[in-house]
């Protein structure tokens, strides 16, 4: 349950339950989808699930609003995820860049897209600063979780989109290279991926519905833009590719070029695959569907046409199909927190135990690695959303 506008609140069609009457009206999309006095039947949740239809606005002072909220307090879900603090550190997970960081990081991106948006230049040397701290700080921690859950911050989706990008690709690029320059160098080209949105005006990015066939044609620039400012701040031509190419695909049907596979290096192929799996796993609401071995599971499925199957194993082998922080569910019906991804057995991460099979909260459970335990397996994510 999220909150909606003044009168209705947002409920996932999962929450609600067969035999509950309907006191007042129901709406999607401010249009009226159940009316008030029907009871509500398996039927009907089955069909709202055919049609796609994941979320519904329920009024909020009706009384179907209150059995939710009832119902929403004694959820064992609902009441891990107020313990998601105390559960990190009793376990010592920790962000590889420490949340204040990245907060700081996230204000200056910010400040560059306002910046750009009013027509000014951005200073390259603070914004390459900005990038070279977090290279500086993520090399010394690169074994920690580069997103764990965080249920506060829903918004500034395109700066900490920016920089999730950047350490998504330098989680793997770190192999790739010689030195730290030359990382901290593509890393400056991941940042800055999107700046040249900055250009095509607030109003379009944030445009809820369809864009028009001009406001596309807007949109389909902004990887050049991006590129054109690395190539005035001296970034190396594989920084500028990761730019330019990152929504390119290998079946030449991205954009803006439309090139094929072998005008693609592995740099722009990965940035390919970090801006989708980033845009995939961050959503405004903890309860979406969209979880990260969906993510992963979608990257795999566009391996081939849009994505290179290899460059996807590396990423997916350091990302891990349940990523550090993941609640999942066990197949005894237990619930647990992913403390370590394993790279040889990526549906098998090392758990601790934080929900017994009763929806009693376990204290502190013992370190469960999965790779050795075959008597276990995942069966599906409780809790791995992350609305960074
Ligand atoms: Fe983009
Ligand atoms: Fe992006």
């Amino acid at each position: 349950m999220t909150d909606g506008d003044s009168k209705h609140i947002k409920v996932s069609i999962d929450q609600l339950h067969p035999g509950w009457l309907v006191d007042r009206d129901i709406m999607v999309d401010h249009n009226v989808l159940v009316t008030a006095g029907v009871t509500i039947t398996p039927k009907m949740i089955e069909s709202f699930r055919r049609r796609g239809i994941e979320e519904l606005e329920v009024a909020r002072d009706s009384e179907l609003a209150e059995a939710l909220r009832a119902k929403d307090a004694e959820d064992p879900v609902t009441t891990l995820l107020a313990r998601t603090g105390e559960i990190y550190a009793q376990h010592n997970l920790e962000l590889a860049i420490p949340p204040e960081v990245l907060e700081d990081a996230t204000d200056q991106v910010e400040g560059f897209f306002t910046e750009l948006e009013m027509g000014q230049e951005i200073d390259m040397d603070v914004a390459r600063g900005v990038v070279n701290n977090l290279v500086g700080i993520f090399s010394s921690r690169a074994n920690l979780a580069v997103k764990l859950l965080d249920l506060d911050s829903f918004d500034r989706y395109t700066y900490r989109h920016s920089i999730n990008v950047g350490l998504l690709m330098m989680l793997v690029m770190q192999d790739w290279v010689d030195s730290q320059q030359e990382l901290e160098d593509l890393v400056f080209g991941a940042v800055l991926h999107d700046m040249g949105k900055a250009k095509v005006g607030a109003d379009i990015i944030n445009k809820p519905g369809k864009l028009t066939d001009a406001e596309w044609e807007l949109m389909r620039m902004h990887p050049i833009w991006s590129a054109e400012m690395l190539t005035e701040a001296e970034a190396s031509p594989n920084a500028i590719g990761i730019a330019l190419n990152h929504h390119e695909r290998l079946d030449g049907k991205g954009y803006p070029e439309g090139l094929g596979a072998d005008e693609l290096n592995r740099f722009a192929r990965l940035s390919a695959i970090c801006d989708v799996y980033d845009a995939l796993t961050t959503k405004r609401s903890y309860k979406a569907k969209m979880d990260f071995a969906k993510a992963i599971d979608i990257i795999l499925q566009g391996c081939g046409a849009h994505f290179d199957p290899e460059v996807a194993h590396e990423f997916i082998r350091r990302v891990g199909r349940y990523p550090v922080g993941t609640f999942i569910k066990l197949s005894t019906g237990e619930i647990a927190v992913v403390l370590r991804t394993n790279e040889r057995a990526i549906n098998r991460p090392v758990v601790s135990r934080v929900v017994a099979a009763d929806g009693r909260q376990i204290e502190t459970g013992e370190e469960l690695n999965l790779a050795i335990r075959p008597d276990l397996y995942i069966t599906q994510v409780v809790a791995g959303v992350q609305p960074t």
